[in-house]
């Protein structure tokens, strides 16, 4: 089976009703990303980001995987899907994709504030958990924080997601603005035969030279036409 790598982003999540982040109207508009995505924020006023996240965490409980996620799944039919998603979301998992990689964590998931990567310590929280307060504790004793990589925190999982890239016959970027490293240089680590595809319904400034297959649509739109495209 040919590989086939994903790499979403918000964009992948606005038609289920989540905001993205640098679009008008979108989170760092409304939330100052110092405060509320950044481990210096979490030290000033770890109450503030408790509740920005809590928010986060709580509006899965309303929001469903749309028809891109959906399709996404459906690929795994005919490809070896490996999905890397810088989305704390978990709609793909919920659009039934089974093999996906999350670069900037997830909200279902809380960890310590002294060793936010050492797995004994992250946890994944039940629906009836998902509100995380001050005083609640990680097993180390320390106070939870959730597991979410913040601005000027390593990215664990950076190297895995290279390693797929650099092994796919196929990448598919979708609905991200390609702004954030190092998730936006992993098309990099595409091999120059690799077919490149990016969906986006609006212009993507992509720092690279390489021949790429625009298709300007939505998720939804954008991934059944790739589907007949790939068909094709
Ligand atoms: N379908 C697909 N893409 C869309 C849609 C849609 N319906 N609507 C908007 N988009 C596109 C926008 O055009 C933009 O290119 O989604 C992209 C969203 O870009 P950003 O808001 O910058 O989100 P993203 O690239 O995922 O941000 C990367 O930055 O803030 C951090 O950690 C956060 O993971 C996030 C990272």
């Amino acid at each position: 089976m040919k590989k086939l790598v994903v790499l979403s982003g918000a964009g992948m999540s606005a038609e289920s009703g989540i905001s993205t982040f640098r679009d008008a109207g979108g989170l760092w508009d409304k939330y100052p990303v110092e405060q509320v995505a950044t481990p210096e924020g979490y030290q000033r006023n770890p109450e503030l980001v408790l509740r920005f996240y809590n928010e986060r965490r709580k509006q899965l409980t309303s929001v469903e995987p749309n028809q891109g996620h959906r399709l996404l799944a459906r690929l795994e039919k005919d490809y070896d899907v490996t999905i890397i998603t810088q989305n704390v979301d978990n709609l793909h998992e919920r659009g039934g994709s089974s093999h996906i990689i999350h670069l900037h964590g997830e909200l279902t998931k809380v960890t310590s504030s002294y060793a936010p990567n050492d797995s004994r310590y992250i946890k994944e929280l039940k629906p009836e958990e998902y509100e995380v307060k001050i005083g609640d504790l990680a097993g180390d004793g320390s106070q939870l924080r959730p597991y979410i990589v913040w601005f000027g925190e390593a990215v664990p999982m950076i190297e895995t997601a290279a390693s797929y890239v650099s092994q796919a016959d196929i990448l598919v970027i979708i609905g991200t603005s390609m702004n954030v490293y190092p998730a936006a240089g992993l098309l990099n680590y595409a091999p120059v035969g690799t077919q490149v595809y990016l969906i986006d319904p609006n212009e993507v400034n992509v720092q690279s030279s390489r021949k790429i297959e625009v298709i300007r649509k939505g998720a939804s739109e954008g991934v059944a036409e790739l589907l007949t495209r790939l068909r094709q």
